[in-house]
């Protein structure tokens, strides 16, 4: 638990008496030996994760020298690994609509050989300035599978702030401004005395453009999807410790990685100023730390036996698919979760882990709408049938209720389970073909693998029923040209067939690879679950809805897996999507805003590959594998070096009947509706659902008019908070006051995972 954040409610909410508010702890002092203060901030308090004032812990990493023979065995380890990112040529060259809306060229190899340049010429000055160097380089690709975040910046500290915010309109047509979430539940739940104000200034420079350039700490790639964000919001904080936490202003998500500086301004439009201390978590024992070195000698693991003496990475995975879920969450998807997410209604079908649910909206105006919520695609292997018999629970019984409508909301859906997906889309509309094209970059280690692959697996019958696991591995792995179809829904014939680069922007890529859903091996990929309309759910043929009857609802964070299921539901199926929230503006926005890159491998499951193709491969063939470029994926250096697992997106995502061979995550695609947030739909989901109803079938929705240019002369600014105001509904919003402001707390921890999905 956060230390100071349920002071910083109180604080704002008790605004009337002239006491400081958010945050009263004193400011630390100047040390010369910054990690002997943190030591000392660290033992003096009994928090679980403990925090200290961000100043000293940043100082403290500040002066890790740096080891600049790791920094070059890092740099030379991690190329191979880079290699396998789809989009490197991409990245370097994006189509111009991409670089003017979504975000700028990087030349990641450019960008590596420069730091490579700075090590050797002595510009770094510690650990922590190559390490953040490393870090931004990758993250400027702003793609949410391609990830390296190295133990300097990641594994001893993160950073945040306790003051969560939100960007909302005062009546859903003007023009969004930010406030205080603790003043929006002070407004809804509270009888606070004062008027909320619009925080119009932050550090000093308008507070706007101040978290438009924060928001580029995120994941995502869409400004406007990066920009939502930066706040509180109900979805993500349903995730619980897995999701962006109380948004990247406060250290959620990619949040925690950035530097906040020591302190935080705010300027309110009613002329008030508050200054509030940041703060970062310690993730590590402090007991004895009081140098950069001590630090540095404890936790930084240069030798490759750290690794094994249990390096920053807590396992290293090993498995492609969402087996390499966190398993020591499987023992809580058996039991499911009580009570509805905090500001979400009763739960009319429940699903696994808040992965999945389904709702109804109550109230008179919306009895034929049902709302079915994925905020994830499964990271967690027990998960996997419950999450798929949720939708068919769930569908069946909001029919037999006489629902005529289906609103899907995928707010804050970074992915999961490729093949889940999938499912999705099939029991929506089981007569359609997925096409779900994909391909990989084509280059060597890539190449070798699948030779190796495809040998060992033709020897074998292709069956569940293999009792080795290791020749299951590999045949259900891409590997395997037997896996998946061809660009024609047709098998493949050999490895060579399937590989067979092409040209395009410069670089080498497979040929169209599809998910066979009638793979006898699907269930190993899928995590468990057939797909619907094949095998034994092949009887599943009846569309419960049109497709002018369902409507997607996106706040933007929709990455990976659910892109996949957002393509097929808009390209395939033609489901309109409708986009909530974005920047202070009133543009036309995207839907989707996160990677669609369609397959993560973590760099262990990498080396892993690499590591096999040598071990399987007929002993006449061992030598020449092994003296290949797979000899350079034995380095466990890239692993004890991060702070979480590595990851780089391997495959691409590809549209039907574009042969431009653009990957899908450098298409700009606009939604068919934006709506603003309210204050109300801060506090209360439901009322995203109305206003998404409205928007679609009660013909009065207030979707932002784009004009001419995509842009409407004017528009008011929001100027007060606005909305109902206090509710009087009495015990039950005590309990909801109660269950938001405990959400306060929530820091993101990563514990799902899965093939298509977005690390947090
Ligand atoms: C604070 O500490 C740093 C070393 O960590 C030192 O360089 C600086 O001069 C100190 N500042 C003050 C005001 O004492
Ligand atoms: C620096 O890293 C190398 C491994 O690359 C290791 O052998 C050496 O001990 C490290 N030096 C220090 C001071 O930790
Ligand atoms: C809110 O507080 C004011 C005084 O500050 C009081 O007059 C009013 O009755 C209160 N309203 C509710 C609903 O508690
Ligand atoms: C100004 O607005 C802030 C933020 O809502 C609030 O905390 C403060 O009490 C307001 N000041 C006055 C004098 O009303
Ligand atoms: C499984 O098959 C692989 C590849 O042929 C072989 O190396 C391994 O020994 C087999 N394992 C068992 C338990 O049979
Ligand atoms: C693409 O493949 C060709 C043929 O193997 C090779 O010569 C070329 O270097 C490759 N291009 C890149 C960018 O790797
Ligand atoms: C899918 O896989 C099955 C065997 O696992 C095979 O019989 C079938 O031909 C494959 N379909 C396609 C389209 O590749
Ligand atoms: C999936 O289908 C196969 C046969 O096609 C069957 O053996 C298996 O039990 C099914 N799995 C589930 C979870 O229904
Ligand atoms: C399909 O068949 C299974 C039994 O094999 C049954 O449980 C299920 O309800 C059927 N589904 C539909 C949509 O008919
Ligand atoms: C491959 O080479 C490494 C050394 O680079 C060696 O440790 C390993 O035993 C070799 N593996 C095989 C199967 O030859």
């Amino acid at each position: 638990m956060r230390f100071t954040s349920l002071s910083a409610v109180i604080g704002l909410l008790s605004i009337t008496s002239a006491s400081p508010i958010l945050d009263t702890r004193a400011t630390p002092t100047n040390s010369t030996a910054p990690c002997a203060a943190v030591s000392s901030a660290y033992f003096a308090q009994t928090n679980p994760v403990p925090t200290v004032p961000a100043q000293i812990a940043y100082d403290c990493i500040k002066s890790v020298p740096l080891n600049v023979t790791s920094a070059k065995k890092l740099l030379g380890d991690i190329r191979p690994y880079i290699n396998w990112q789809s989009t490197l040529a991409f990245l370097k060259n994006p189509p111009a609509e991409y670089k003017q809306k979504v975000q700028d060229a990087v030349d990641i190899i450019a960008g590596l050989d420069d730091i490579e340049a700075k090590v050797n010429s002595g510009a770094f000055t510690g650990e922590y300035d190559f390490g953040f160097a490393l870090y931004q380089l990758v993250q400027s690709a702003h793609d949410g599978h391609f990830s390296l975040v190295p133990d300097s910046v990641g594994a001893i500290f993160n950073f945040g702030r306790t003051v969560p915010l939100v960007s909302v309109s005062e009546d859903g047509l003007k023009v969004p401004a930010v406030f205080a979430y603790a003043d929006v539940l002070g407004q809804h739940f509270k009888n606070i005395s004062y008027t909320p104000s619009a925080i119009v200034k932050i550090d000093g420079k308008d507070a706007a453009t101040f978290l438009e350039d924060w928001s580029q700490w995120g994941s995502l790639q869409d400004r406007d999807a990066l920009y939502n964000n930066v706040f509180y919001e109900l979805a993500q904080v349903s995730l619980g410790t897995s999701g962006s936490g109380t948004g990247t202003f406060t250290g959620g998500g990619r949040g925690r990685w950035a530097w906040p500086g020591a302190t935080t301004t705010f300027t309110f439009a009613n002329g008030t100023s508050r200054t509030i201390d940041n703060y970062a978590r310690v993730l590590v024992s402090m007991r004895g730390i009081d140098s950069g070195e001590k630090l540095q000698n404890t936790y930084f693991y240069y030798a490759n036996a750290g690794q094994a003496a249990g390096g920053n990475i807590q396992a290293v995975p090993g498995v492609e698919a969402a087996s390499s879920a966190a398993v020591a969450t499987a023992a809580a998807a058996a039991t499911p979760t009580p009570e509805s997410p905090p500001g979400y209604p009763p739960i009319v079908v429940q699903g696994p882990l808040n992965l999945i649910n389904g709702y109804y909206v109550d109230s008179p105006d919306y009895e034929d709408v049902a709302v079915l919520s994925v905020p994830n695609f499964v990271g967690n292997e027990a998960a996997e049938i419950p999450f798929q018999e949720t939708t068919q629970n769930f569908v069946a019984k909001a029919l037999k209720d006489g629902k005529k409508k289906l609103i899907v909301d995928v707010s804050a859906n970074g992915g999961g389970t490729i093949l889940q997906g999938y499912d999705l889309f099939k029991q929506l509309f089981p007569s359609i073909l997925p096409y779900g094209a994909t391909r990989f970059r084509a280059h060597e280690a890539a190449d070798l693998v699948g030779q190796s692959f495809s040998a060992l697996a033709s020897k074998y019958p292709r069956t569940l029923h293999t009792i080795n696991s290791t020749v299951l591995d590999v045949q259900s792995s891409y590997f395997d040209y037997h896996t998946d179809a061809d660009v024609n829904y047709e098998p493949f014939t050999s490895w060579p067939e399937k590989y067979s680069p092409r040209v395009y922007n410069g670089d080498n890529y497979t040929g169209i690879a599809r998910w066979n859903l009638s793979d006898v091996l699907i269930t190993y990929n899928s995590g468990g679950i057939n797909i619907t309309g094949y095998g034994p759910r092949s009887n599943f043929t009846q569309q419960p809805f049109d497709a002018a009857d369902i409507v997607i609802v996106y706040d933007g964070y929709c990455a990976s897996t659910c892109t996949i299921f957002s393509e097929l539901m808009r390209q395939q199926a033609g489901v309109k999507a409708i986009a909530m929230g974005g920047r202070a503006n009133a543009a036309a926005i995207q839907a989707v805003g996160g990677v669609k890159g369609t397959n993560n491998y973590q760099w262990g499951y990498i080396q892993s590959l690499a590591q096999e193709a040598v071990m399987l491969a007929a002993p006449e063939e061992a030598e020449r594998y092994n003296t290949s470029v797979l000899k350079d994926y034995y380095s466990d250096t890239p692993f004890s070096r991060a702070a979480v697992a590595p990851g780089v997106n391997v495959r691409d995502g590809l549209r039907e009947g574009d042969d431009s061979g653009t990957p899908l995550q450098f298409r700009y695609e606009e939604a068919d509706c934006r709506l603003y947030y309210t204050s109300e739909m801060t506090v209360d989901v439901t009322e995203i659902w109305k206003g998404v109803a409205d928007a679609q079938w009660g013909g009065k929705g207030k979707c932002v008019p784009y004009g001419p240019q995509g842009y409407r002369e004017k528009r008011d600014v929001t100027r007060t908070l606005g909305g109902s105001g206090l509710r009087k509904r009495g015990v039950a919003d005590a309990k909801v006051f109660e269950a938001l402001e405990k959400t306060f707390s929530i820091e993101t921890e990563n514990k799902l995972s899965g093939d298509g999905f977005m690390l947090p």
